[in-house]
């Protein structure tokens, strides 16, 4: 059974992906080198990456997101010593690094004093988030570039991440050197964010390594309440961050005509303008690989707007609403960054 129905075209991407083979790998690590952008994929999402130790990519960077400069990015390293060149590592963050790196787990820890990254990327506090990620195309880029890597989700600011080579070209394609194709982004929701700078570990974003997980190796984390705006220590809880166009409507168990459903496991709601089963067989991984890729497909004009049946809050589902509660926000549209 095919997990979409009745779904409306959308326009062609701007530019063709590149084979992340050998060659495409040496391409986009020169470019990195050169100061350009490169799209690449990782087993969150995809990223828009810049050289990191350089102001002006990393200020390309927010340029290219219309990202507002408050908000820090996420520096992706090879491996847990060329993190440790950068911050300081304690004890929490080794026990999380040797447990969940490669992963999608990204650790803010204070800066060191002698940290080559661009203060840009940090956007003026002294912590910086930090992540290896576990994918063979990021590695390979990471490897041949032998330099940190800053890079945000490859999308408009105030947009849905990109867990394809072709979202990436359909709306950043004229911003990227290239975009290197890995396919389908495997857990499709980004990193979860652990603020290490304080006296307890901090969930600042829920995300693709459950809390659950998290806290089997740090006890209980401190969690800020669920969409609140707890800028400038954590900008990554702002509440506009990942609107469609269309609006939300959460814990559907109807349709109003003309709205497109956004289900999850078996049900018996009629009538809607077009579907996308997030998981028929009610499964939270799937559930997450799926979502960013069916809400862009239901985010149509042709739709009024997206009915969202509930999701369970445990495990994945927890990144999961809280994706789908930022989404539904009224302040939702994209923003300009301030001058
Ligand atoms: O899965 C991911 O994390 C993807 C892939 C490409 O690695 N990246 C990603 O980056 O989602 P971005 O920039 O879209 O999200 C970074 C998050 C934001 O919520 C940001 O506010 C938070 O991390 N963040 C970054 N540096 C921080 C810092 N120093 N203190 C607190 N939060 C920080
Ligand atoms: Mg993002």
């Amino acid at each position: 059974m095919p997990l979409c129905r009745n779904i409306a075209s959308s326009p062609p991407p701007l530019i063709a992906p590149t084979t992340p083979d050998e060659a495409g790998i040496a391409r986009a690590a020169k470019a990195l080198k050169a100061g350009q952008l490169v799209a690449f994929p990782t087993e969150t999402v995809y990223g828009l990456g810049g050289d990191a130790t350089s102001d002006t990519a990393v200020a390309a960077i927010f340029k290219a997101k219309g990202r507002p400069r408050f908000n820090p990015l996420i520096v992706h390293v090879a491996d847990k010593e060329a993190a440790e060149a950068l911050v300081n590592f304690d004890e929490c963050a080794r026990k999380l690094a040797e447990a969940f790196w490669p992963g999608a787990l990204t650790l803010v820890l204070p800066r060191r004093n002698d940290c080559p990254v661009s203060l840009l990327a940090s956007a003026g506090l002294h912590s910086l988030a930090l992540r290896v990620p576990a994918h063979g195309v990021a590695l390979d880029l990471l490897a041949e570039f032998a330099r940190p890597v800053a890079a945000p989700s490859a999308n408009p600011s105030g947009t849905i991440s990109p867990t394809t080579a072709s979202h990436v070209a359909a709306s950043l394609g004229d911003a990227v050197a290239l975009i290197l194709d890995g396919g389908p982004c495997a857990i499709g929701l980004e990193s979860t964010v652990i603020g290490l700078t304080g006296d307890a570990p901090l969930l600042l974003r829920p995300g693709g390594v459950t809390a659950e997980k998290v806290e089997a190796v740090t006890g209980p984390l401190d969690r800020p309440e669920t969409g609140s705006d707890a800028a400038p220590s954590s900008p990554g809880r702002l509440l506009q961050h990942y609107a469609p166009g269309r609006p939300l409507r959460l814990d559907a168990e109807d349709i109003t005509p003309g709205e497109a459903l956004l289900s999850f496991g078996s049900h018996a709601i009629t009538g809607a303008a077009a579907e996308c089963n997030l998981s028929p067989g009610g499964d939270l991984t799937e559930a997450a690989a799926n979502l960013f890729a069916m809400l862009r497909e239901l985010d149509h004009p042709a739709h009024t707007a997206i009915a969202v049946m509930a999701v369970p809050e445990t495990g994945l589902g927890l990144a999961i609403n809280d994706r789908l509660r930022r989404a539904t926000n009224p302040a939702a549209t994209p923003q300009e960054p301030p001058p």
